[in-house]
């Protein structure tokens, strides 16, 4: 009896370890980008709007102004689910978004089109994410793969909900061979009222919510 009583809380402690390593590797295998639906969110070709993790801080990201380039502004209406956007990987050949991978966010097709005048370049940038506004204002009319439209997405460090996957978006123009070091929390900067994105301000708690073609 003795040997076995003395395995016993050993082979214990060991399915323990064991299963908290794996837990631990598995969540740290997961690195997919969820919607709100719990769903993995697509790379490329599927357009998204982008909001914040609770809808009544304001409503969905959408693109303003009456010439080009279109400036990005959270909508004040918790209502508006705002333009829809395409994300999509830069060099990677892969289904669905990753954390912490290289991206582009185009417009899409359809928001595109409503925007009128700004089609072609439509891709989000920021200029000089170290300067003041307006030069570190989120627009459109970039390229995909510069330094200046070269983002990524990672978990919001402190989520506010348990139940709802929320995420920062960051430019980080390094990884796209140009540019200042590290990246830069996509925030909301308000001025006369309006809360357009920006390098700097309050970084903003996003979740994405899958858009009809
Ligand atoms: C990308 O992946 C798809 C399916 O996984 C494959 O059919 C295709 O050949 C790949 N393309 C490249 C360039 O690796
Ligand atoms: C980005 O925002 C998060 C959440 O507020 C913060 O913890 C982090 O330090 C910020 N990172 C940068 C590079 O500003
Ligand atoms: C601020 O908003 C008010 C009301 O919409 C407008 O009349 C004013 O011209 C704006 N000021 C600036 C600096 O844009």
């Amino acid at each position: 009896m003795k040997p076995s009583l003395f395995f016993a809380p050993f082979l214990l402690f060991m399915l323990t370890t064991q299963s908290f390593y794996s837990s631990v590797t598995a969540a740290t295998i997961d690195d997919f980008v969820y919607d709100i639906a719990g769903k993995k969110v697509v790379n490329g070709g599927v357009p998204y709007y982008i909001g914040p993790v609770e809808w009544a801080k304001g409503g969905g990201v959408k693109l303003i102004n009456k010439k080009c380039p279109l400036n990005a502004i959270q909508d004040p209406k918790e209502v508006t689910k705002g333009d829809s956007f395409l994300f999509v990987l830069n060099a990677y050949n892969q289904t669905f978004l990753r954390l912490s991978y290289p991206l582009g966010v185009q417009l899409s097709k359809k928001s595109a089109n409503q925007n009128g005048k700004c089609k072609g370049m439509t891709y989000l940038k920021i200029d000089d994410a170290q300067a003041k506004p307006p030069s570190n204002l989120v627009t459109s009319d970039g390229l995909f793969e510069r330094a200046v439209s070269c983002f990524q997405f990672v978990e919001y460090p402190k989520p506010t909900s348990a139940k709802v996957k929320s995420y920062l978006l960051q430019l980080c123009p390094t990884f796209c061979g140009a540019g200042p070091d590290g990246c830069f929390n996509v925030s909301t900067y308000v001025d006369n009222g309006t809360r357009y994105l920006a390098s700097r301000g309050t970084p903003l708690e996003i979740v994405f919510k899958k858009a009809s073609a």
